[in-house]
């Protein structure tokens, strides 16, 4: 007799694992139920196969955690836990270097790592790390797979969830998916997109807006051998879709096997230890003629069957949506509450409104980004921050300030004319250039006598608001731009704020000496204080103050008992604000009541009761 030893893998009797598949089957069934040629029922098998295979070998450390996980679902929003985002490079040499760093990110109560993309990328520029060559194998320079897993292991161990980049748009040139495309193997057919003339590439062009319109304009890129059928053909080739940079084709999701084949990148990140998952790009996975090409729903179904899939492996990891949109466009990220999609998402529309407020001296602008940001299902969480790796584009804002609004908030960031010193990156035509620079020197924390204040005003802001606040590698030392960023990066000018940590500097920021002292201190005082607030973990979303004065940017959170009022004077000059209750002043325990005096550029954190 021939027993067939039983199969180990994901539980699909009736539980509460079956509705997610069932919710994965849905949105698949949308994308591929229909392809010519190809068997749904096959494919669902295939996806069955790829889950069985990851769930047994998934280590009973991490199956005990997924089982903690269960009754955990807000383990990554802790109140006061901020993230911390930093290329492994820059902040710590190695993975290895990084594992050192742990009790650095513990001082600050850090709860999430996300190190920029660490996978292995291909050689020469990179558009840092974001040009993946392999997805199964970590940079060299940074270390192993089993650096990897430790780094992993190390952070859990000190209550840190480590989140990954997963580039799914696209991949590096030189991926092995895409030299087996090019080669005309059968395994990769279909998995990135050729047009074979250029008015085709005109009829799609004239939807798509260009991302990097001064460093690589188009989406397309011409590659010889491309599209054509027997490879090697002299002189033959196709136009490939390249949305960022040249070296960055864009996979083709139209394809069923390029979701099996990133399933299968997720599933070994999340069994190597990843606790969450930038999806970088998010925005841009499904194509349509006719249309811009992102936010499409394709690209919802997507994130929709990855987040139900991965539910079933790994119950509690993190999906964050790297969809730098108008608001409108982001909060559909999230999902419903039964179909989620990602659990997280940059908070774009408030970072962006922050530095337009600053600018302005007015917080206008913020009251129409918070009621949008407020818009969003109870499930979702923003990523809110004040800076990240990549440029801060204006044009989430596009729906409440107009192209020459935008276009004074460059200059005054990258104009010279003003404290801050940025620099301006590139815009399409008729937009205004995006801003590049690190908080502190956006901020004028060099020159300006308020700099300092200022930054710490930001940051105040930023970890007021709902979600999860985030620190951008060397902000919490007031550490300013790279000088030397243009050497071997230019016309890249997202260089100029992705400085090395300057450790030096941070030993005496930890020592609480000078400025860097003061914000870091400054930082890890706001996390005490929410810590340690009373039914913090239930505080409701931040909305705007109706009798707020045009200076003093104002919100409030309401709390089981009372109101947290975040409440910030953007001007030079001194600020009354009248509280309507007594309160209590957050930062120093004071009791206030009536009206209160606001110096230049503080923020407040009052306790209403
Ligand atoms: C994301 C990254 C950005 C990168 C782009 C292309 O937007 O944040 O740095 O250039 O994706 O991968």
């Amino acid at each position: 007799m021939c027993v067939t030893p039983p199969v180990a893998g994901p539980d699909l009797s009736p539980s509460p694992d079956i509705d997610h598949w069932y919710t994965a089957r849905e949105a698949l069934r949308r994308l591929y139920g229909d392809v010519p040629g190809h068997s749904f029922a096959a494919f669902m098998a295939e996806v069955a196969r790829v889950l069985a295979d990851a769930s047994a070998a998934r280590s009973r450390d991490l199956t005990a955690r997924d089982i903690r996980r269960r009754n955990d679902a807000d383990w990554f929003s802790r109140p006061g836990r901020p993230a911390y985002s930093a290329y492994v490079d820059k902040f710590a040499g190695t993975l290895k270097g990084c594992i050192a760093r742990i009790p650095y990110l513990q001082d600050l109560n850090v709860g999430l790592f996300h190190p920029l993309p660490l996978l292995k990328p291909r050689d020469g520029d990179s558009d840092g790390g974001f040009a993946v060559a392999d997805f199964g194998a970590v940079d060299p320079k940074l270390g192993t797979f089993d650096d990897l897993r430790d780094l992993a292991g190390a952070l859990r161990r000190a209550d840190i969830g480590l989140v990954l980049d997963v580039v799914c748009n696209h991949t590096a040139e030189e991926h092995a998916w895409a030299q087996g495309w090019l080669a005309g193997d059968p395994a990769y057919a279909d998995f990135y997109i050729t047009l074979d003339d250029e008015a085709e590439m005109a009829a799609w062009s004239a939807h798509l807006v260009d991302v990097f319109p001064a460093t690589a304009p188009g989406s397309f890129t011409w590659v010889e051998g491309a599209g054509v059928e027997g490879a090697g053909v002299e002189g033959a080739g196709g136009w490939v879709w390249t949305t960022f940079n040249p070296y960055q084709w864009d996979l083709n999701y139209a394809n069923p096997r390029v979701f099996l084949a990133m399933l299968d990148v997720l599933f070994t990140l999340a069994n190597a230890g990843v606790d969450g998952f930038r999806l970088d790009s998010v925005a841009y996975l499904w194509k349509a003629k006719g249309t811009i090409c992102r936010n499409l729903d394709g690209a919802h179904d997507i994130v929709t069957a990855f987040r139900a899939l991965l539910t079933m492996l790994a119950p509690g990891s993190l999906l964050l949506a790297e969809a730098i949109e108008d608001v409108r466009h982001v909060v559909p990220f999230f999902g419903d509450p039964l179909r989620r999609q990602c659990d997280m998402a940059y908070n774009n529309t408030a970072m962006t409104a922050l530095w337009a407020a600053v600018a302005e001296g007015d917080g206008a602008i913020f009251d129409a980004a918070l009621t949008g940001a407020a818009d969003k299902p109870e499930h979702g969480t923003w990523l809110n921050y004040a800076r990240c790796h990549d440029d801060i584009i204006w044009g989430a804002l596009g729906g409440i300030a107009d192209a020459t609004r935008q276009k004074r908030w460059t200059k005054f960031y990258a104009g010279g004319e003003s404290f801050a010193e940025g620099l301006a990156f590139q815009a399409n035509a008729g937009a205004a250039a995006s801003v590049c620079g690190m908080a502190a020197s956006l901020c004028g924390v060099a020159d300006d006598a308020f700099g300092l204040d200022r930054l710490k005003l930001v940051y105040s802001v930023v970890y007021a608001l709902d979600g999860v606040p985030m620190i951008y590698m060397g902000d919490e030392i007031a550490q300013t731009n790279d000088a030397a960023f243009a050497i071997g990066h230019e016309p890249d000018v997202r260089w100029l704020h992705r400085p090395a940590m300057d450790w030096r500097a941070a030993g005496q920021a930890q020592a609480e000496d000078g400025p860097q002292g003061e914000i870091f201190a400054h930082l890890r005082m706001l996390s005490e204080v929410l810590m340690a607030l009373p039914g913090y973990d239930a505080a409701g979303p931040a909305l705007p103050l109706p009798s707020r004065d045009g200076p003093v940017l104002a919100f409030a959170r309401a709390l089981p008992k009372g109101r947290l009022l975040c409440l910030a004077n953007l001007s030079g000059e001194n600020q009354t604000i009248r509280l309507i209750k007594p309160a209590t002043d957050l930062f120093d325990g004071l009791r206030l009541a009536g009206a209160t005096m606001l110096p230049p550029w503080q923020a407040l954190w009052v306790h209403e009761i």
